[in-house]
Order: C-alpha cells, then sequence, then structure tokens
C-alpha cells in the first residue's frame, strides 16, 4: 500500500482540507480530482483565482500547488495511483422521491463508489469526508467488495470491468470534516479535534492508523479521536444538530426579548458565562445558514423517523423551523416599522454571503430575505464583498434586483438597508454619508447587531436590531 492520496470532489471541503493535508506531508503525494472541469481549471489557475473565496486559502494552495498537490479531472488515473481514497463529493438533501426534503442525496457519492470499484488495481482504504446518514459506510463496503468476479473470469467475458474485482479489498472509513467555512485554513491547521471512525477488525485498525498518520503530523495525538464507524457518521450529524440547536435556542430567545424590553445579547453573554453552556454560538441574528446544517438536521430529523424515534424527530424538526420562522420575522418587523406597505420601496441588502469571510451563498437567510422582499414588490439592491456572483445566479429568476459592488451606491436613494452578513468592514463605513444618500425615514436593520445603534440613531437613523 502506497502513501499518495486522492481526495474526489473539489469543492469546500476537498480543496482546502487536500491543501492543507499536502502542506504538512511534504512527502506524500496528494491529488484532488472532480469531474467538474471548470472548478479543476479554477484551482489551477496560474493568478490563483480558486473557485472558492477562504482566507489564507490562496497562500497554502501557492506553496503546495504542483509541488506536493496536484488537481486534475483524472479520477481513473488518480484512483490507480493513490491507495488512500478520501471522497468529498457533495451530498444535498434529496428532492425527489422517498424522503424527499429530508434524506440526503446519495447519488453522487455511490457513484463514486462505483468508480473508484471499477478503475481500483489493489487494496484501498477508502475515507468518507463527505458527511453522510449513519450506515453509509455498510452500503459503501457493500457495493465496493460486494462482487467479486475473478479477473479471470473478468477477461475471459470481455467485461468492460476486466482487470478489478478479484481479492482487492476495501475498508472504508468514516472522517467527516468540522470545519467551518470562512475560518477553514485555521480549523484544519488547528483542529479541537480530528474525528476517524472504522471496522472493529485487524484489517479496520491498519486502516485507521493509515489515516491517523496522515494527521500527526501536525494534529496532537490527543486530539485525533478514533471509533467505530457508525459513531463517527452519527457523530458529525449530532453535532452540526447540537450547533444548529444553539442558534435556534438564541434566536427563539431574542423574539422574546424583543416584546419584553430584554437585551438579547445581555442575556446571552450572562447565559453563556456558564461554564456549562459557554459562550460560543450564542449570537442572534438571521439565523443560520450554509450549505450543512440544514440539511444535517433534516437528515437526522429523517434517521429518526426511519427509526420510528417520531418524538426525537419532532424535537429536531423544531430547530428548522425556528430558523426559518426568524427570516420571516426580520421582514414581518420590518413591514410593520415601513408603515405596513414595502411596495416599491427600495431596500439595499449589505452582504448576501451566508457568514463573513466566505462567497458561499448556500441557504443563506439573505436570500430567504431578498425572496420575501420580493413578494412585497420591493426594489431589492444587493451589495456584497465576495458573493455578488453567486447573488445573481441564485436570484436570477427575480427580476427586480440589482447588484452593486460598492455599499455607498447600493444605499442611493433606499427607504431602509438591511444588514444581513456581518462583514468586519460594515461597522467602518461612513454612515453619516450612507444617511444623506437615503430617502427619509431612512432605516436600517441590523440583523446582526453589530452596528453601533446609538450613533446611528444620532445620525437620525431609525434602527431595528435583533432581539432588542
Ligand atoms: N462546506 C462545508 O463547510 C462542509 C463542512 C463539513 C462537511 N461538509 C460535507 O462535505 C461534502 C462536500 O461539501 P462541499 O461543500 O465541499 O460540496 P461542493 O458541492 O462544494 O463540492 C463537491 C464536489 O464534488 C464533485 N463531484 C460530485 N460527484 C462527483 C463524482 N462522481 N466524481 C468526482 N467529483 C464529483 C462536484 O463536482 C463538486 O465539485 C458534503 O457532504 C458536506 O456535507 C461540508
Amino acid at each position: 500500500m502506497n502513501r499518495n492520496i486522492v481526495c474526489i470532489g473539489a469543492g469546500y471541503i476537498g480543496g482546502p482540507t487536500m491543501a492543507v493535508i499536502a502542506k504538512m506531508n511534504p512527502d506524500r503525494k496528494v491529488m484532488v480530482v472532480d469531474i467538474n472541469a471548470e472548478r479543476i481549471a479554477a484551482w489551477n489557475s496560474e493568478d490563483y483565482s480558486l473557485p472558492i473565496y477562504e482566507p489564507g486559502l490562496v497562500d497554502v494552495v501557492k506553496e503546495v500547488r504542483g509541488r506536493n498537490l496536484f488537481f486534475s479531472t483524472d479520477i481513473e488515473g488518480a484512483v490507480k495511483e493513490c491507495d488512500i481514497i478520501f471522497v468529498g463529493v457533495n451530498t444535498p438533501t434529496k428532492m425527489f422521491g422517498r424522503g424527499a426534503g429530508r434524506a440526503s442525496d446519495l447519488q453522487y457519492w455511490e457513484a463514486t463508489a462505483r468508480e473508484i470499484k471499477r478503475f481500483a488495481e489493489c487494496d484501498k482504504i477508502v475515507v468518507e469526508k463527505s458527511t453522510l446518514p449513519v450506515r453509509t459506510a455498510a452500503a459503501m463496503e457493500a457495493i465496493l467488495n460486494g462482487e467479486r468476479i475473478p479477473r479471470a473470469k473478468r477477461v475471459a467475458q470481455g467485461d468492460a470491468l476486466a482487470g478489478v474485482g478479484s481479492g482487492i479489498s476495501f475498508t472504508v472509513l468514516s472522517n467527516p470534516e468540522f470545519l467551518a467555512e470562512g475560518t477553514a485554513i485555521k480549523d484544519l491547521l488547528e483542529p479541537d479535534r480530528v474525528l476517524i471512525g472504522g471496522p472493529q477488525t485487524d484489517a479496520g485498525a491498519k486502516a485507521i492508523q493509515a489515516v491517523v498518520d496522515i494527521y500527526a503530523t501536525w494534529v496532537p495525538q490527543e486530539r485525533i479521536l478514533t471509533t467505530n464507524v457508525w459513531s463517527a457518521e452519527l457523530t458529525k450529524l449530532a453535532a452540526n444538530a447540537f450547533l444548529a440547536q444553539r442558534v435556534s435556542s438564541i434566536n427563539a430567545i431574542a423574539g422574546l426579548c424583543e416584546a419584553t424590553g430584554a437585551d438579547v445579547d445581555e442575556v446571552a453573554r450572562v447565559i453563556g458565562a456558564d461554564g456549562r453552556i459557554g459562550p460560543k454560538f450564542l449570537k442572534a441574528g438571521p439565523g443560520f445558514g450554509g450549505s450543512c446544517f440544514k440539511k444535517d438536521v433534516l437528515n437526522l430529523v429523517y434517521l429518526c423517523e426511519s427509526f420510528g424515534l417520531h418524538t426525537a424527530a419532532e424535537y429536531w424538526m423544531g430547530v428548522i423551523r425556528m430558523n426559518q420562522h426568524q427570516q420571516e420575522r426580520i421582514v414581518s418587523r420590518l413591514f410593520a416599522a415601513m408603515f405596513n406597505t414595502l411596495a416599491n420601496k427600495k431596500i439595499a441588502l449589505f452582504g448576501f454571503a451566508f457568514k463573513a469571510d466566505t462567497g458561499d451563498t448556500r441557504e443563506t437567510p439573505a436570500g430567504t430575505v431578498a425572496r420575501l422582499l420580493a413578494e412585497e414588490h420591493v426594489r431589492v439592491t444587493i451589495t456584497d464583498p465576495k458573493a455578488l456572483v453567486n447573488a445573481r445566479r441564485d436570484l436570477a429568476d427575480l427580476s427586480d434586483v440589482t447588484y452593486e459592488e460598492d455599499e455607498y451606491k447600493a444605499a442611493e436613494g433606499a427607504d431602509a438597508v438591511i444588514l444581513m452578513t456581518d462583514w468586519r468592514h460594515y461597522p467602518t463605513l461612513d454612515w453619516n454619508r450612507i444617511y444623506d444618500s437615503m430617502r427619509k425615514p431612512a432605516l436600517v436593520f441590523d440583523t446582526r447587531n453589530c452596528l453601533a445603534a446609538a450613533e446611528l440613531r444620532k445620525i437620525g437613523f431609525r434602527v431595528l436590531n435583533v432581539g432588542k
């Protein structure tokens, strides 16, 4: 077995993860392959216009690309060349048939497993990097190890898959990724923990050790946690569900704060001072977005239902409902504050990415708010330093939306600014200048509670916050 590594799937997970693995393992060849040629071309672009924005990523790619990190569309060649195969393909929520709207769509993952089986010529360790429903590894094992047709027979039959099958053994591990977009490089370099789950067999133990060795070059031993494969698969879903649940919990309190005169930031500060609770992920706001939380919680709901755990399914479904409600509440409050009519008013959305420091707009709360405003016939203008390309694509079906790189131009003539993403420079903008260019009365809805509300009020703005 050789030490080369390939990751199938060159997305938000595959690219940064393998870049850091290559950086920290200069003696290993690391390949990242994808069926999307455009994406691979961007990873290989001479001017480093990478397909995703992530602070610090370009520097790592500059250091390792062409040294021991290679991006390619040659999946067959990479599978043949590497004995450790990470799979980081997308696993979106299934939108059709059984489990529609909740279960994971595993078609990309299964297609990848079949490709690995087709191309492999010797034993392989297959590592699930994608987030998958618990027990997916069993399905993978069945696909990979299931049908062992002797090579000689395949050759005799002129089988297109001749040359594979006989005696090749695949060990499937789960190594879910806990990085967060926006801090991916830091999270990869200094992870709270790395989780590797595998079968409790000799082959499983050897495979786990092979993957531990990759991380042990920079992650302290005590942070590399090993479990059985089912625990690893379930832990990733459970961890995201816990994080999402904290966001929904504080947002549920935010509504009560608005109704009673309490201040959610004060409440959160004091709740978080309890060592049992801790201060992180207690920030009220527009609700969570991103490609993972909603999808993974829905997946957990589906799993609970599948195992007859209906009360648990309901419990987790509440986390999603609360999140959706939060965005509806933003528009309802705006509606009330703007004299119960929004038609033909201009509203500028400051920020469209689902959080700061990323251009990712998957499941972004700003998308939901933009659509709710469009239903009210608002003239929406969107500004964002990194996400305008994705915003244009996401809202292509809406005609009354314009896109503006410059925040000052976006606010010109607007009745309201809704701050949706906590980009660091927004509080430092010249809000006097913004106020002067807006229609009066000018309103700012700061859904991230990151602007100096008292200062804005002094300028003349009407100000709305979440949870105050
Ligand atoms: N984005 C995150 O922050 C994050 C964090 C933790 C876990 N994850 C998980 O990682 C997985 C990937 O997420 P992502 O955000 O990187 O998705 P992504 O859509 O950005 O990337 C997936 C890539 O896989 C490629 N692909 C699909 N089928 C393929 C095939 N058969 N062969 C080769 N390539 C194929 C796609 O072309 C795409 O480029 C998901 O399961 C997700 O839940 C994501």
